[in-house]
């Protein structure tokens, strides 16, 4: 059932908090804990709609997946030595988790079915499909999207794979699978994606060797038939669910705010980077090392901010972050120009259409020319919409932080998506001041 909610404007933002866990790394260390031999304890695990599903497909596989006093200890069963499904896998809302498990799945002798609810069942799975089954997965059926049923193989074949796509989770599938093959799996990325994989890989014992070559572009190479051994893990605050609150913060008039903990992996932070080029008062405080990736605090005052140019290289370190960006441009001093946005038309919605028009409910001057987005900010924005979320979390939470800066009203039609990975959202703005209910 959908469950709306308004966001009004608001001022005085302030205080510090911690944002749950990020949720790439939730993912794989689920994953990775299930193929590891022994046990994985996993502090800080993001306590969300997707990465329950991810617990529950490894359970379903043959993981055994408990939880005590906030720590989650998964005791994994060795590479190569999950075990088939009784029923189909249902990934709910969560994409990453079906395209990684479609990676794990084909280095095994098993037939599975991947089901999702209605977003996911419209997202292109011929992007892992096409080098899973390069590898060896055979797939029932013509399509490409779920639900789908495949089987895999104990005999899988390492091979090289230039991503078509700047896509973590493609890279991510195939290097999961290349786990089971014999040889070297090799992933070359032309532009960088994050890089959350190949860390937690090394990080469980994987061989990998990682190299950049004179274009520029990444090689990732996997030493096959490898072991994993179960791990210790801390998941640090996800910068992705961290861009809310920056928002929030640098639009409504006098606030200042710390958000604690928060992963700064280079491979993430484009969004930070792009709000300082516009002149954002964002600092990193206590820059540190935490499990093996980059983390600080960040301190955030509300800013008067200058539209820029965001150029289509850096997409791939905010994919996800465009339509708060998007937000934060409708009340910043002339045109932010975001180009190189196609992956945004294949996530939970296509982002690029429901972003336009939102921002154009709210009364946002913009404008859609193919891969690029414009937006043509002012310092007031008039606000008053009920926006369409299309099942689609971030898009919901875009829009009532645009909520809290314009002069009347906007109300998300659905909240309910948030809990898919920011559970307590609203309740966490409101424990800041802001006006969301
Ligand atoms: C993710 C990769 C990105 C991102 C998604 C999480 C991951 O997707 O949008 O939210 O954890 O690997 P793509 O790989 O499709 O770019």
């Amino acid at each position: 059932m959908s469950q709306p909610l308004t966001a009004s404007r608001s001022a005085h933002i302030s205080g510090r908090v911690k944002v749950p866990g990020d949720k790439s790394i939730s993912h794989r260390a689920l994953i990775l804990g299930a193929l590891a031999t022994g046990r994985t304890r996993i502090d800080g695990l993001l306590d969300s709609e997707d990465v329950l599903a991810t617990a529950r497909v490894v359970a379903a596989l043959g993981a055994i997946v408990s939880q005590k006093d906030g720590v989650v200890e998964v005791l994994g069963q060795g590479v190569g030595g999950l075990r088939a499904p009784e029923g189909p896998l249902d990934f709910g809302n969560s994409g990453t988790s079906a395209r990684l498990m479609l990676g794990v799945v084909a280095g095994h002798d098993m037939c599975a079915s991947f089901t999702g609810d209605a977003s996911l069942s419209r997202r292109p799975m011929g992007r892992v499909l096409e080098p899973l089954t390069a590898m060896g997965l055979s797939v029932e059926g013509e399509g490409d999207t779920l639900p789908l049923t495949v089987r895999g193989t104990a005999d899988l074949i390492p091979i090289e794979y230039v991503l078509p796509v700047p896509s973590a989770q493609v890279k991510s599938s195939v290097l999961l699978a290349g786990l089971h093959a014999p040889g070297r799996t090799t992933v070359i990325e032309p532009l960088s994606t994050r890089d959350h994989t190949e860390r937690m890989l090394a990080y469980f014992g994987a061989e990998l060797d990682i190299e950049e070559l004179d274009d520029g572009a990444r090689a990732i190479t996997l030493c096959g038939d490898a072991e994993l051994r179960g791990a210790a893990l801390i998941v640090p605050g996800d910068p992705s669910s961290a861009a809310f609150l920056v928002a929030a913060a640098l639009i409504c008039p006098d606030s200042e705010i710390v958000v604690e903990n928060v992963l700064l992996n280079p491979t993430r932070t484009g969004f930070f980077e792009t709000l300082q080029e516009m002149g954002a008062e964002i600092e990193v405080l206590d820059p540190r090392q935490e499990g093996g990736e980059p983390v600080g605090d960040l301190r955030v005052k509300t800013s008067a901010l200058k539209g820029v140019r965001v150029p289509p290289e850096r997409a791939p370190s905010m994919i996800d972050e465009y339509p708060v960006l998007a937000a934060v441009a409708a009340f910043s001093d002339g045109e932010t120009r975001m180009e190189g946005l196609a992956e945004l038309k294949v996530k939970e919605s296509d982002r690029l259409a429901a972003t336009a028009e939102g921002l154009a409910a709210c009364g946002v001057d913009v404008e859609v020319d193919d891969d690029v987005l414009i937006v043509r900010g002012a310092r007031t924005v008039k606000g008053g919409a009920e926006v369409a979320t299309h099942l689609d979390h971030r898009i919901a939470m875009a829009f009532l932080t645009l909520g809290l800066g314009a002069e009347e009203p906007v109300t998300a039609d659905d909240g309910s998506m948030i809990a898919t990975s920011f559970p307590g959202f609203a309740a966490l703005m409101s424990g800041l001041g802001a006006r969301i209910a």
